[in-house]
């Protein structure tokens, strides 16, 4: 009798155990597809420190990756798949056009996950912002790229007996020895978004933060039909004559490529272009330089990087959604991913020991600059003004890049004209 009872409640046991591994089983095992953009060698090994550790906690990873740089083809694909009914499970979004999806009333709230790991507490509130939807979080930020950088070869610079240039000035005069010397001074791909990330960088660089802030983030009139604003578009046009003929429509990732071969001496990109270097093997400060794109020393342009999740049936599925919250803001994954991708981590408090003098440079750069209110966010990468507004003021810049036929003061008066899409 005894024997028996043992044996029923030794039964009973095994069966609540197996019952709840299971639902534990079940609750662990979503489906996570994923979309993003990150296809270059430095965004795929990036992208897979992702998969590996959603996988590693038991989710099926469906990577639904649409190639092209800023992910403006992402983007579209987005948009059609979620109009169709069919939302992926998460997808790489950022800046003001989280707040549209928002709108929609597409996305999950994640206050719940952003509560338990006190992401108030572990983020700038500059970050937090970007990833609240009236002061719900709907995003999770992943890291944050500096764009205004200039990449540079030391060898080429060396060999042609010039230094990185400091100011665009500077860059004319080091540009025209360089081509003397037979070698692309400056790596471009003509895309639109490439062409706006130069312009950007040019902007900043000849009126400074305070008129960038007006110009790019305020979208003052006055500032983008001004004489500032002339200059800035006559030195961006004349950087054209410094990239070579194959540019256009050439990926930012071949560019990169360029600066690496020594095919190129300089590329003006943001620090994902620090990731295909490093995973070509190249070394920080050895084989590739970066600095401040000329005149913007103690300035940052910043692009924050962040996934949001749509609204998904299943508990298993939002469990998924959840472990992949919980996941990009560890310290570990902060490290991992963005020792790949060429960021910096996104929270406080993750050790920089591991990251190269880009990194550190970057970290340091983007505290200073927060503190001399010299930290701005990239109209270029979707920080600074509502996608519409950003997306006008683009073809204009774009346009202008590619006719010689528009005059700077035509461009000025589109520019104002693009702003008011706003
Ligand atoms: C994204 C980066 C990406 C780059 C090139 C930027 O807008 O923020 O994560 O690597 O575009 O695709």
């Amino acid at each position: 009798m005894i024997k028996t009872n043992w044996t029923r409640r030794t039964l009973l046991g095994t069966a609540a155990i197996m019952a709840l591994c299971a639902s534990a089983g079940a609750a662990q095992a979503g489906d996570l597809e994923v979309l993003h953009w990150w296809t270059s060698g430095g965004e795929a090994k990036a992208i897979s420190e992702l998969k590996d550790s959603m996988q590693a906690k038991g989710h099926k990873w469906k990577d639904f990756a649409v190639a092209g740089g800023a992910g403006d083809a992402a983007m579209t694909v987005l948009k059609s798949r979620v109009i169709s009914g069919n939302a992926p499970t998460a997808a790489q979004i950022k800046g003001p056009l989280l707040q549209e999806w928002a709108r929609e009333g597409t996305l999950s709230n994640i206050d719940d996950v952003a509560k338990a790991e006190h992401w108030d507490e572990l983020l700038l509130p500059v970050i937090s912002n970007i990833v609240k939807y009236q002061g719900h979080y709907i995003g999770v930020p992943v890291n944050v790229h500096r764009v205004n950088w200039l990449w540079v070869n030391p060898e080429v610079m060396r060999k042609a007996g010039v230094k990185p240039p400091t100011t665009w000035d500077e860059f004319f005069t080091v540009a025209d020895t360089l081509k003397k010397a037979g070698v692309t001074p400056l790596a471009h791909g003509g895309q639109s978004w490439q062409d706006f990330t130069t312009f950007e960088a040019v902007v900043l660089g000849t009126g400074g933060p305070e008129f960038y802030r007006k110009a790019l983030i305020q979208l003052d009139p006055a500032s983008l039909k001004s004489p500032t604003m002339e200059k800035s578009l006559s030195t961006f046009r004349r950087l054209k004559a410094y990239t070579d003929r194959n540019a256009p429509g050439r990926d930012w990732n071949l560019a990169t490529a360029m600066v690496m071969k020594g095919e190129a001496a300089m590329q003006i990109m943001g620090d994902w272009a620090k990731g295909e270097f490093l995973s070509a093997g190249k070394v920080a400060g050895k084989d590739f330089l970066c600095v401040p794109a000329p005149g913007t020393a103690k300035t940052y342009t910043f692009n924050v990087d962040s996934f949001a999740m749509f609204k998904v049936k299943g508990e298993a599925n939002v469990q998924a959604q959840r472990d992949m919250a919980v996941a990009i803001m560890s310290p570990s994954f902060q490290e991992s991913f963005n020792l790949a991708k060429g960021s910096i981590p996104v929270r406080k408090g993750v050790n920089l020991s591991k990251f190269d003098d880009c990194a550190k440079a970057s970290a340091t750069d983007f505290a200073d600059a927060g503190k001399a209110n010299t930290l701005l966010p990239s109209i270029a990468h979707g920080m600074a003004v509502s996608p519409s507004a950003e997306g006008a003021i683009k073809d204009v810049v774009s346009q202008f890049w590619n006719s010689e036929q528009i005059t700077p003061a035509q461009a000025m008066d589109r520019l104002v004209a693009a702003a008011k899409s706003q």
